[in-house]
Formats: structure tokens, C-alpha cells, sequence
């Protein structure tokens, strides 16, 4: 399905989307978009949530059912591209992405590597799960000052969906940040 590359190994990044999950309510089924090591999705899973890993990546595909070995009842591994396998319903409730994000203009790695400006993936994502939203699911996403953020909670308001900016830190090049998106209310 794509280039395989090495799988991304947890890093700050991956944190971040820890600790925000955590402080967030988890019922229905929680989606992780790019799964990776499986970190994420075996954290969910601890937690008791019904979670659909999907990678486009085999080896992370792999590395994923891995990982969430103990919670393989409740966590699908799905190798897949973004949310294209799934159908909007209301079980879902929340989607997750650490997602790659690193600007480029070839794609020599999936895992980290977006597009020309780094926001590319991002806004797929957003367009994806807009209908998932208008279902009530709410999405957490991973951006970073070297991906223009401004454009993606820019192009997030032009679809009329609320940004929070949940919690950032600040590493050596960049800062990271953790948004939620959901539908706004009228
Ligand atoms: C930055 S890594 C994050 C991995 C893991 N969630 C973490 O936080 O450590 C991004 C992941 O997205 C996956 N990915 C890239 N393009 C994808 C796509 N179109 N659909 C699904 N996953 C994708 C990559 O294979 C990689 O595993």
C-alpha cells in the first residue's frame, strides 16, 4: 500500500497526545489515526476504550497489533489510508492523530513528511473527519509551529468547527501543540 519505512518510534509528540487523551472522556469507539508503534491506541485500550488503529504502513500496521497485544478484543488494527474504511456513525465518539507533519517537497518518509508545507495531511484529516464531527465525535490533532498552524486553525473555522488548544510544548526547533476539534454550537 505504500513505501515501507521504519516504524515512527514514540517521541514527544506521541506524549502529548498521551496526555491530552487522558484528560478527555472516552466511551464508543475511539479512532487513532496513523497508529504507529501503537503507543496511543494500547494507552486507549488500558483505558478501556474500544479503539480502530489505522496505518497505511504494513510494518506499523504490525507493530500496532503488536503492542495492543493483551487488548486485541477491543483495539481493530486496520491498514488503511486516513478514515477512508469508515463509515460516520454516532459510536464513534473521538478521532486521534499524531499525525506526520513535517514539511517536504518529496515524501521520502510517510510517518513524518506531509507536503510542501507541512499542513497537507492535517487538513485531509479535518476534511475527513468533518462528517464524523457533524456526529458529535470530537478529533484531537498533533501540529507544530514548522506546519503553519495558523492555516490549519484557519481552514478548521472556514468549516465552522471549534479549535481548543488543549497543550503545548516547546522543544528545540518547534513548538508541538494539541488541538480539538469538534462541530460548533450553534
Ligand atoms: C508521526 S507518526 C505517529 C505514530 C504514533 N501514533 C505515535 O504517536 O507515536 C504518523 C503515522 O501516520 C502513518 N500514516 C501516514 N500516512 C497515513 C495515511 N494516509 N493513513 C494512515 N496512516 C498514515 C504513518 O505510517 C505513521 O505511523
Amino acid at each position: 500500500m505504500s513505501g515501507e519505512h521504519s516504524v515512527y518510534q514514540p517521541a514527544e509528540d506521541t506524549w502529548l497526545l498521551i496526555d491530552c487523551v487522558s484528560q478527555t472522556q472516552l466511551s464508543g469507539l475511539v479512532v487513532e489515526v496513523g497508529s504507529g508503534s501503537g503507543e496511543v491506541s494500547r494507552f486507549l485500550a488500558e483505558k478501556g476504550a474500544e479503539v480502530v488503529a489505522i496505518d497505511i504502513s504494513y510494518a506499523a500496521a504490525e507493530a500496532t497489533r503488536s503492542k495492543c497485544g493483551p487488548f486485541l478484543s477491543r483495539v481493530h488494527v486496520v491498514l488503511g489510508d486516513k478514515l477512508s474504511a469508515l463509515r460516520p456513525s454516532e459510536r464513534i465518539t473521538l478521532i486521534v492523530s499524531n499525525p506526520p507533519y513535517l514539511p517536504s517537497e518529496g515524501i521520502t518518509d510517510r510517518a513524518i513528511y506531509s507536503g510542501p508545507t507541512g499542513a497537507e495531511f492535517i487538513k485531509d484529516l479535518i476534511e475527513e473527519s468533518t462528517p464524523f464531527l457533524e456526529k458529535k465525535a470530537k478529533l484531537l490533532t498533533i501540529a507544530s509551529t514548522l506546519s503553519s498552524p495558523e492555516a490549519i486553525t484557519e481552514y478548521a473555522a472556514d468549516k465552522a468547527l471549534q479549535v481548543t488548544r488543549k497543550s503545548s510544548r516547546r522543544l528545540f526547533f518547534e513548538e508541538i501543540t494539541c488541538y480539538e476539534l469538534s462541530k460548533a454550537t450553534e
